[in-house]
């Protein structure tokens, strides 16, 4: 445990847990996605799973302990690391240079803060209840809470639509560095698996985009109602 803390405290550490942190939150955002995409069978497959998970509430806690922690710990490394970065360099450099920078690796702090300003948001609306409350508790008619309902009542919402969307592009601007680069400071670096990880670490944020934007957008457009 003593060996862990003060090798957190190197940089290398630090962006090691920078980086499983990170692509922790990943898998859950993944499967998150997954598991929405049920809106497309109906109100009776999103309302079961939904009342499958928390008919569970070891792993329903577990599993968001789990991510405030990774979360929390993933914020605090990265306010660290970018603090030590500005101290080693005090005078900001006149001329910017940027040339094998992506926008989306030079924005990883501002795409970050935006997610994490969409996440508060999102968790005080449809996770708690407090924004729009109207819908927080209702029931479908099998008796089952009715996340289907409150999914479609959201995005009938034009102002929900553009914050929603808004959330999917810092989300997709994120995601599109953070996992090639968490894979290549985790030590996996060779020439074929770093132009494979350029190529599918994007990708796999854009999947997870699309997925969101579509939910966002059938409801909106009245596909699913
Ligand atoms: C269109 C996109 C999204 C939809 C439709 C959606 C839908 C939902 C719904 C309905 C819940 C509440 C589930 C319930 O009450 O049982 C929820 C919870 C949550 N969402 Fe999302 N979500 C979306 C995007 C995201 C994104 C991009 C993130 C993270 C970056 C995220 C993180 C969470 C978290 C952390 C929870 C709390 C889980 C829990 O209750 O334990 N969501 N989401």
């Amino acid at each position: 445990m003593i060996r862990l803390f003060s090798h957190l405290q190197s940089s290398v550490g630090k962006k090691m847990g920078l980086a499983m942190t990170g692509l922790g939150l990943v898998v859950f955002v993944v499967f998150h996605m997954l598991g929405n995409l049920q809106l497309f069978e109906g109100p009776h497959a999103l309302n079961g799973y939904a009342a499958f998970l928390r008919d569970m509430p070891i792993v329903l806690w577990g599993v968001r302990i789990g991510l405030l922690s990774m979360a929390a710990v993933h914020i605090g490394l990265a306010l660290q690391l970018s603090m030590r970065n500005r101290r080693a360099r005090p005078v900001e450099y006149t001329i910017h240079r940027y040339r094998r920078a992506s926008i989306a690796s030079r924005t990883m702090a501002i795409s970050g803060m935006a997610l994490l300003l969409f996440v508060g948001f999102h968790l005080l609306h449809l996770t708690a209840g407090v924004i729009d409350p109207g819908f927080a508790d209702r029931r479908d008619p099998e008796g089952y809470r009715d996340v289907y309902g409150k999914v479609v009542h959201a995005f009938q919402n034009p102002f929900m639509v553009v914050l929603y969307l808004a959330g999917q592009l810092g989300l997709g601007l994120h995601l599109s560095h953070a996992i090639a680069s968490s894979v290549q400071t985790m030590g996996f670096e060779h020439a074929a698996l770093n132009r494979l990880l350029k190529a599918f670490g994007p990708m796999i944020g854009l999947i997870v985009v699309l997925g969101n934007v579509a939910i966002i957008l059938a409801v909106f457009l009245g596909i699913v109602r």
